[in-house]
């Protein structure tokens, strides 16, 4: 039998994906996927299928085709990469970015159905010295953006310095960072290696970050156990009614997209600005085993609960949810698995009748980072939203570590959130909700402390050494006065950047020419 010469086989090939996929895009396209490559957790809200999401993104004049995959999508990742990169050779970057890498850029509509998924999703944004490197000197009118992580870390994050930091975060030079998705690790390094051959040299690596689901049934978990990714506000454009869960908010599409509809500056914005979105990095390390600890040597004492009972309790209490994702507020005493794995059941709640701290207290991580109906109506903070895009990174806790109570100083075995956030003000959105709720002693009510979690005394800013003590209140059910002093951060921070992740014509038009 003859075999096709390769070229004309080559030319099938092409010629059958390139009718398949020209409403998408016509060049390069890469060989297709049979399973998706994101997760599909029960608990979390689905995502819109392509179709609703086109009807949902008409009505809205939203074009999805535009706008970078990983915004609206939350935390649905199996393993991610994020590659931080400083541009040593404006011109040739530029050039490629129009030749080569735009075409691998995955916007939100290829995400949404597996039949147009690439094998691995590609997403960029720049940080304000990149864009400048860029030559591109437009004010996108967000001074957060523009100054930089490392200029507000103290001051607005309550990071005890950059002691802890990661050393290419300290500075300036991260001009920008590839975010690269895929099922598998290797698919991921395929990738970054494709782009820094296209590239060739026009680019050093700064810092990269691995991220990956935890395994097994913690698929979706953090790495203190709690399920993720529940609560991320449905976007008008995007998610169709139909698919809004209930305690789920609605937002409109500015509040996460430069230029739409109830974006602060939607008509101060540089026109090639329009649907881009600022991405907040944060690496926050996660000393699992101390936490563990800490629950076990404060177990809530509870009349008919043993100690490992007692000490679930008060984690859930810190958290504002059981490990499985059900609220507290609707379970306050026991988890309840099947309600957790409900997505029409597990968010439909909110404090506005729950003025006391019996089912939540105050303090509880979610409580303080969305305080639903506290302080008035549930709209009272139509500004304060952010989508939460990150994934968990390093791995399992070892034996070594669980019997010795404590994380290891190995850097191959630090864990944590590779945490992610978007929104189109960060003032409004991740640094409001980090400086005025999360850190503030004083929120909702005087007394309160800060979130046991993640939360850094901000009236000690800068001042404060790490593990310096954090008194809580309103953790005990059975008396709301008590309060636990934690003698030691849960949650190191590592450091980050502030991004802007542009639109697909943005790219095309502005930061490639
Ligand atoms: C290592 C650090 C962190 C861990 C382990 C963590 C863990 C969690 C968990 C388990 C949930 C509940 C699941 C859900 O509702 O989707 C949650 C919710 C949330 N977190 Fe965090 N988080 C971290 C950092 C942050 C930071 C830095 C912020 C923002 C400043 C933040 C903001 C939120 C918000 C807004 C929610 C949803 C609250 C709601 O709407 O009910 N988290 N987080
Ligand atoms: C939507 O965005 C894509 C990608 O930039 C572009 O090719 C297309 O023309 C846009 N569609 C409309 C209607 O503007
Ligand atoms: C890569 O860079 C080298 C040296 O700067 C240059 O000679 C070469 O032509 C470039 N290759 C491509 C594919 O652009
Ligand atoms: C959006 O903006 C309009 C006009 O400024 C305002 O009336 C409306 O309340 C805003 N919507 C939300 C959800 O903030
Ligand atoms: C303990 O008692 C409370 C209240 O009587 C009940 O709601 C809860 O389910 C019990 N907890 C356990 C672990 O049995
Ligand atoms: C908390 O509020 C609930 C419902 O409003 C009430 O039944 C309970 O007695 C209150 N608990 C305390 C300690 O005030
Ligand atoms: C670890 O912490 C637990 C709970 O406080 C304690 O029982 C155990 O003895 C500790 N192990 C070590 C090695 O300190
Ligand atoms: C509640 O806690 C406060 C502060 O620790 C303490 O003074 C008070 O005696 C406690 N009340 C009860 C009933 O245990």
């Amino acid at each position: 039998m003859k075999l096709f010469s390769a070229s004309v086989f080559a030319a099938i090939i092409a010629s059958h994906y390139a009718s398949a996929t020209a409403h998408i895009r016509a060049p390069n396209v890469k060989p297709r996927r049979t399973n998706s490559l994101l997760t599909a957790p029960p608990q979390q809200p689905p995502l819109p299928s392509a179709q609703q999401a086109a009807s949902a993104s008409s009505s809205a004049g939203l074009n999805l085709t535009d706008i970078q995959g990983d915004i609206l999508i939350g935390m649905k990742k199996n393993k991610e990469l994020f590659f931080f990169f400083s541009i040593t050779d404006a011109a040739t970057f530029k050039a490629k970015l129009g030749s080569d890498i735009l075409e691998l850029i995955t916007s939100t509509n290829q995400l949404l159905a597996v039949a147009t998924q690439p094998i691995t999703a590609v997403n960029v944004a720049f940080s304000s010295t990149g864009l400048k490197a860029l030559g591109i000197t437009d004010d996108l009118k967000d001074p957060v953006f523009e100054a930089g992580m490392l200029s507000n870390a103290v001051s607005d994050l309550s990071d005890p310095g950059t002691g802890n930091w990661v050393p290419g975060f300290v500075g300036t030079s991260v001009h920008g960072v590839f975010l690269l998705a895929s099922d598998t690790i290797d698919n991921v390094n395929t990738e970054l290696a494709n782009i820094q051959t296209i590239l060739n040299g026009s680019i050093t690596e700064i810092h990269r970050l691995q991220g990956e689901a935890r395994p097994g049934d913690q698929q979706g978990h953090e790495h203190f156990g709690f399920m993720d990714g529940i609560s991320n506000p449905a976007v008008d454009g995007f998610t169709p009614p139909a698919e809004i869960r209930p305690g789920q908010a609605l937002i409109p599409p500015g509040i996460m997209l430069l230029g739409e509809a109830n974006d602060t500056f939607q008509n101060d914005r540089p026109p090639w600005a329009k649907d881009g979105s600022f991405l907040v990095f944060r690496q926050m390390q996660q000393r699992a085993p101390e936490f563990n600890k800490f629950l076990q040597d404060h177990a809530l004492n509870m009349p008919n609960m043993t100690s490992e009972q007692g000490a679930d309790l008060l984690g859930a209490r810190i958290v504002g949810r059981w490990k499985s994702d059900a609220p507290i507020d609707l379970t306050p005493l026991v988890d309840d698995p099947v309600l957790a794995a409900d997505n029409q059941r597990n968010n439909n709640f909110d404090f506005s009748d729950a003025t006391n701290q019996t089912r939540c207290p105050f303090s509880a991580h979610i409580r303080k980072a969305n305080p639903r109906g506290d302080l008035g109506g549930i709209n009272k903070f139509p500004n304060q939203h952010i989508i939460r895009a990150g994934i968990p990174y390093g791995p399992e806790v070892t034996d070594a570590e669980k019997a010795s109570n404590s994380s290891s100083t190995d850097p191959s075995l630090e864990r944590g959130l590779a945490f992610v956030a978007y929104q189109s003000n960060i003032q409004n959105g991740f640094v409001f909700l980090q400086k005025n709720w999360v850190d503030n002693t004083n929120f909702f009510r005087p007394g309160t402390g800060v979130d046991p979690l993640i939360g850094t005394n901000s009236r000690n800013s800068g001042t404060d050494a790490p593990n310096t003590p954090r008194v809580v209140s309103g953790l005990d059910p059975n008396n709301a006065t008590s309060t636990i002093e934690i003698g030691i951060d849960f949650v190191v921070s590592r450091g980050g950047e502030y991004f802007f992740s542009p639109s697909l014509s943005a790219i095309r038009t502005v930061l490639s020419v």
